[in-house]
């Protein structure tokens, strides 16, 4: 008889996984923000780490916790906080996951203190954020680059545009049509798109099923 081979795939691997959302300050008391959880990047990191990465998980603002030894958990706020922690840790990562929902603008100035009410109207200038795992994408070497894409129209072309625009080497198109998937929903629906633009689109499942998934997916591409 066979004895199945039981070492976990992602054994010796360094997996670097964002989540959360970024919070973008205004002024001492206020920040622009959004309504991710962090659960989908947390499920993903607690289950690399359960077959056998060593995992980095930066992540925004959460009331989440792991306590899976193997997942070192890092705190930052705002994006360019959390563009600095990952180029500080992409260098030796095997596999890198983007699964934050990074603010795509901030506040152009933040007042050093608290705004106070006047005016019937006030104006916010905004600008834009470093796109990480763009930046990232331009600066790998042996790093497997995995991306999320969050959209509502034209899903597919948009999501393969967000691969090559990124160079990256997987991307996970997260649909908000349908419903039950998405922000603060406990499951989600999701289409991968490779390199080659293969399409393999996935039932609606619990965000823990779609974390295993992703894997399973990462560790066949990767392994090609
Ligand atoms: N992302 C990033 N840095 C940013 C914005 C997004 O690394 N400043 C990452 C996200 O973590 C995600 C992927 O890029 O993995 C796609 O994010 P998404 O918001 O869908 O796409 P954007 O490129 O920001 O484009 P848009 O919001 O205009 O659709
Ligand atoms: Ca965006």
């Amino acid at each position: 008889f066979f004895l199945k081979d039981t070492t976990p795939d992602l054994k010796g691997k360094k997996v670097l996984i964002t989540a959360g959302p970024t919070y973008e300050p205004i002024d001492p008391v206020r920040f622009i923000g959004n309504h991710s959880t962090g659960k989908m990047g947390f499920d993903i990191a607690n289950e690399a780490a359960k077959r056998g990465a060593e995992v980095l998980l930066i992540t925004g603002p959460t009331s989440l916790k792991t306590n899976n030894p193997a997942v070192q958990v890092k705190h930052v706020v705002s994006a360019n906080d959390m563009y600095q922690a990952c180029h500080e840790a992409f260098q030796t990562a095997d596999i890198v996951i983007g699964a934050a929902a990074i603010a795509d603008y901030r506040p152009k100035t933040i007042a050093s203190q608290k705004i106070k009410k006047s005016d019937e109207e006030i104006t916010i200038v905004l600008e834009k954020n470093p796109d990480i795992l763009a930046s990232l994408g331009a600066v790998k070497k042996q790093q497997f680059l995995v991306g999320f894409a969050l959209e509502t129209e034209n899903e597919i072309e948009y999501a393969k545009g967000k691969l090559k625009k990124k160079n990256l080497d997987l991307i996970v198109l997260n649909s908000l049509n349908d419903h039950g998937a998405g922000f603060g929903k406990p499951t989600n629906k999701v289409t991968f798109i490779d390199k080659d633009f293969n399409i393999f689109p996935q039932e609606l499942k619990s965000k823990e099923a779609v974390a295993k998934d992703i894997i399973d997916q990462i560790v066949k591409n990767y392994a090609e």
